[in-house]
């Protein structure tokens, strides 16, 4: 049997700090708010002329592929995770291929929000189980920051999202003790309007840019807050189960959990359903925010840059987001 194993991971974050404090100049906001609701304290935003969704996925995917072993015409596919592409098309797979000199592979972009690396790490597996190929890369980069409406009309949205790119590669292996375990995806699009950037969509009558005239904030970000709080904290406990449940095993087999960082308290409320230690969950959100596609990505390579993750422990990915998407991978490291 041909199973897939994550063999390297690499992530960049910017270098533009953006503190609570500094939000506080831009409006009517309070570091003790955003902390007390989310737990963010800072989050990185992108440099204009230096970094680029595409750009930031190839400084972490160069990282991933060379601690995997192996040279970037080693890899024979890519799948992209995304909301914020550099261009409306093509996605920024595509540049990004161009940057690391891959041409020639096919590239897979995929629009699954927050839950959109389970999403890119589900469908990588899918294929080195089938076959068809060997070693993909699969990237998850956002640049939010651009989407933000940082006036006090946006601060219940701008203060939680944040930039930056993760990168795993996925090889095939024969090895059963060593690799991904299971995935699961799910969708609800009853809730599609509960999170939702209507803009550049395809839904007016006529130009987008002429209706924009009259209706100049539906490029910004609308969540409904306390509906995605509620289904997430539903939605989180139920996948971590649901993938426990397929490999018959328990909330206390797993080793660390690497949950979609969306909010602070969305993560402690779940660590506390599944009845896990503190130090059994990771969190970054504090240092970068919600970064939505990147931020498991990101969160698993600080997790196994720190030695939280060692070879035979038992890993488990979740993530809930718009749409409303949610989706697990269990995988034995
Ligand atoms: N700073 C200060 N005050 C603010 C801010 C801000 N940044 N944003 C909103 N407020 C004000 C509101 O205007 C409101 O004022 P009012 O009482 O005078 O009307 C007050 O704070 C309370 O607003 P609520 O929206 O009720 O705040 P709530 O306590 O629900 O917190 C939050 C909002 C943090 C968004 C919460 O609903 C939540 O955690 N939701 C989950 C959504 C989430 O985490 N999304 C993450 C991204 S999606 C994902 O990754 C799955």
């Amino acid at each position: 049997m041909i199973f897939s194993k994550i063999t390297g991971i690499g992530h960049y974050v910017p270098e533009n700090v953006i503190t609570n404090q500094y939000l506080e100049t831009l409006m009517d906001t309070s570091d003790a708010w955003i902390t007390e609701r989310t737990g963010i304290k800072e989050r990185r935003y992108f440099t204009y002329g230096k970094d680029t969704n595409a750009s930031m996925a190839a400084e972490a995917s160069k990282i991933a592929i060379e601690r995997a072993g192996i040279t970037p015409q080693d890899i024979d596919f890519i799948v992209y995770a995304t909301i914020t592409p550099d261009y409306y098309f093509p996605g920024p797979g595509f540049v990004m291929q161009r940057e690391l000199g891959m041409q020639g592979i096919g590239v897979l972009d995929i629009r699954d929000q927050c839950s959109g690396f389970i999403y890119a790490l589900s469908t990588a597996d899918q294929f080195i189980k089938s076959g068809m190929y060997k070693n993909i890369l699969v990237v998850g980069s956002e640049i939010q920051s651009t989407f933000l409406n940082t006036s006090n009309e946006g601060r219940g949205v701008a203060v939680i999202f944040g930039d930056g790119a993760g990168a795993v590669v996925l090889q095939a292996t024969e090895n059963a003790q060593h690799r991904i375990l299971s995935t699961h995806l799910h969708a609800d699009g009853t809730y599609a309007e509960e999170l939702y950037v209507k803009d550049p969509g395809s839904s007016r009558s006529k130009r987008f840019y002429d209706d924009l005239v009259e209706d100049n904030k539906t490029g910004d970000v609308f969540m409904n807050g306390s509906a995605v709080f509620k289904h997430a904290i539903v939605r989180f406990p139920e996948v971590i189960r649901e993938a426990l449940d397929k490999n018959g095993l328990k909330p206390e087999d797993i080793d660390l959990l690497v949950p979609h960082q969306a909010n602070l308290r969305i993560s402690e409320y779940v660590r506390q359903q599944m009845k896990m230690p503190e130090e059994k969950v990771m969190n970054n959100i504090q240092k970068y925010g919600n970064t939505t596609g990147a931020s498991i990505p990101i969160a698993l390579c600080e997790a196994w840059e720190s030695g939280r993750v060692k070879d035979g422990d038992l890993i488990c990915l979740a993530a809930f987001g718009s749409g409303f998407t949610w989706g697990s991978a269990l995988i034995r490291w």
